[in-house]
C-alpha cells in the first residue's frame, strides 16, 4: 500500500517512508498464517493472564484484554479472518483487532513478547494438534484394515517377492502387515508430540526479558507439560518439532503410498485381485470399458507431495544463524500442506478399503499358479526323511522342472513321477503340496497361519 503512512505499521516508527507494495505482499503472511488463529488468541490469553498475574501490567488491563480476545475469538469463528496484507500476519491482525475493541489496553499485551517467541508457541501448539488429529485418523484407517482381515483370514493368496510369486499367505496376514506399519506412524506421531513439550513463550525476540514474567505458569496454561524451553535462542529458532510432524507425515504417506500401489496393482485385469468400489474409482472419458484407481493413484502422488514438504523445510533451515530469519516464516505452508494431504489421503484409504471388494478364487488361483508350494516340499524332505536342505531344494527344483514340463501343479504330480525324482517321497508328501496346508503349516511367531493371523488381530485389538 503506497499509501499507507510509515506510523500505522506496528513497527513503523523509525521508518520515513512507506513500504513499497511489493514489500508489503511478500512480507505478508496472513493468507496461511491466518491457520493459526485459534492458537494466537490462546496464547495471547495466557501471555496476558500472566502478565496481569504477575504486576507487569494491572489487573483492569488484562481483564479487558482476556475478554477482547475473547470476543475476536468468536468473530473469527463466525466470520473468518479478514485478510488484511497491511496487517501482515496473523499476530498483527489479532492485536490490531484487539486495538478496535479495546483501545490503547491493546498495546500492553505485546509485553515482555516478540513476534518471534509468539509465532514459534502458536505453530507448537498448532503442529501439536495436527499431531494428534492425524493420530486418530490413522487409527480409523487401523480398525478398517482390522476388521477387513479378520473377514480374510483364511483367504489365500500368493505372497512376492521380486514380484514373483514366493509362498502362499493369507489376505488377512497381509492386510494386517500395513497395520503395523500404521502403528509405527502411530507411535512416531506420539513420539513427535511428546517431545513438542516445552513452550517457547518468553523467549522474547532472541534474548529473553527483563521483565519478572512467570513462563512456567505460561507453559503449564498452554498444556506443556515441560515447562518453558531451556534456552531462549533455541526457544525462537527451533523448528525441529515441525520436522519432526513433516518427517512422521513422510513415513505415514510413505506407507500409504505402498498400499495404494498394491491396490493399483490389484486392480488390473491381469491381477484381478480385487474390485475397487464405484465410490472409490473414475471411468474414462474415452475408454467405456475402464474403471481407474484415481483415488489410490493420487494417495501415491501426494505422498511424494509430502516428502517434498519435508525437504522444503529442512532446506530452509540448514543455513539459517542463530536466531529467528524471515526465512522461518516459510514454515507453515509445507507443514499445513503435508498435513491436509496427509489426512486426505489417510481417509480416502479408509473409505478405499472400507468398500474394496476381494476376490478370493482369483488369488487362490494365481497362488496355485507359481509353485508356491515348492518350498513346503523341500520342508517335508528335510522333516520327513532326513535329506539336508541343500539336497531338498535341488529334488524340489526337480520336482518344478516335472510339474512345468507336464503343465500342473506340484500337488498334481503323480506319486511315481515324484519317486523317480527322489525315492525317499511318500504319499504324505501331498499333505503339504497344497496351498491350504502351506499357509496353516506357517505358525511360527507373526507367521501367514490363519490362527497366528488371529492372534495378530487380537492382539491389535487391545
Ligand atoms: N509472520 C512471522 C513469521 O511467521 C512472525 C514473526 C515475525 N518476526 C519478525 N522478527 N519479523 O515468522
Amino acid at each position: 500500500m503506497s499509501d499507507q503512512l510509515p506510523s500505522q505499521k506496528t513497527w513503523g516508527g523509525r521508518f520515513r517512508g512507506a513500504a513499497s507494495d511489493l514489500m508489503t505482499k511478500i512480507n505478508a503472511s496472513i493468507s496461511f498464517d491466518k491457520r493459526l488463529w485459534r492458537e494466537d488468541i490462546e496464547a495471547s490469553k495466557a501471555h496476558a493472564a500472566m502478565l496481569g498475574a504477575q504486576g507487569i501490567i494491572s489487573a483492569d488491563d488484562a481483564s479487558a484484554i482476556l475478554s477482547g480476545l475473547d470476543q475476536i475469538a468468536e468473530e473469527f469463528e463466525r466470520d473468518g479472518v479478514p485478510e488484511r496484507v497491511e496487517l501482515e500476519d496473523i499476530h498483527m491482525t489479532v492485536e490490531h483487532r484487539l486495538t478496535e475493541l479495546i483501545g490503547p489496553a491493546a498495546g500492553r499485551l505485546h509485553t515482555a513478547r516478540s513476534r518471534n517467541d509468539q509465532v514459534a508457541t502458536d505453530f507448537k501448539l498448532w503442529t501439536r494438534r495436527a499431531c494428534g488429529n492425524v493420530r486418530s485418523a490413522i487409527g480409523q484407517l487401523q480398525e478398517v484394515i482390522l476388521l477387513r482381515a479378520e473377514e480374510q483370514a483364511e483367504t489365500v493368496m500368493p505372497g512376492f517377492t521380486h514380484l514373483q510369486v514366493a509362498q502362499p499367505v493369507t489376505l488377512g496376514h497381509h492386510l494386517m502387515a500395513y497395520h503395523e506399519m500404521l502403528m509405527r506412524d502411530f507411535d512416531r506421531l506420539l513420539d513427535a508430540d511428546v517431545s513438542m513439550g516445552e513452550c517457547p513463550l518468553g523467549s522474547g525476540a532472541l534474548a529473553g526479558t527483563g521483565f519478572p514474567i512467570d513462563r512456567e505458569s505460561t507453559a503449564k496454561a498452554l498444556g506443556f507439560l515441560d515447562g518453558p524451553t531451556k534456552n531462549s535462542l533455541d526457544g525462537v529458532s527451533d523448528r525441529d518439532f515441525a520436522l519432526d510432524f513433516l518427517a512422521a507425515a513422510a513415513f505415514c504417506s510413505l506407507h500409504l503410498s505402498r498400499l495404494a500401489e498394491e491396490m493399483i496393482l490389484w486392480a488390473t485385469p491381469q491381477f484381478g485381485f480385487v474390485k475397487l468400489s464405484d465410490s472409490f474409482s473414475t471411468g474414462s472419458s474415452i475408454m467405456p470399458q475402464k474403471r481407474n484407481p484415481d483415488a489410490a493413484e493420487l494417495v501415491r502422488g501426494h505422498s511424494g507431495r509430502i516428502m517434498g514438504c519435508l525437504t522444503s523445510l529442512m532446506v530452509t533451515m540448514k543455513g539459517l544463524p542463530l536466531a529467528y530469519s524471515k526465512d522461518m516464516q516459510d514454515d507453515k505452508e509445507p507443514v499445513f500442506e503435508a498435513y491436509d494431504l496427509l489426512l486426505l489421503s489417510i481417509e480416502a484409504m479408509t473409505g478405499m478399503i472400507e468398500t474394496i471388494e476381494f476376490v478370493p478364487e482369483r488369488m487362490r488361483a494365481a497362488a496355485e499358479q507359481g509353485f508356491s508350494t515348492a518350498t513346503d516340499l523341500a520342508d517335508w524332505l528335510v522333516r520327513e526323511a532326513g535329506v539336508p536342505f541343500r539336497e531338498a531344494h535341488h529334488i524340489t527344483g526337480a520336482a518344478v522342472k516335472a510339474a512345468e514340463d507336464r503343465s500342473c501343479n506340484l500337488d498334481q504330480l503323480p506319486l511315481d513321477v515324484l519317486q523317480q525324482i527322489d525315492p525317499r517321497i511318500d504319499e504324505r508328501v501331498f499333505d503339504v503340496l497344497s496351498v491350504d496346508a502351506s499357509v496353516r503349516s506357517r505358525t511360527s511367531y507373526g507367521g501367514t497361519a490363519p490362527e497366528r493371523v488371529r492372534e495378530q488381530i487380537a492382539k491389535a485389538k487391545e
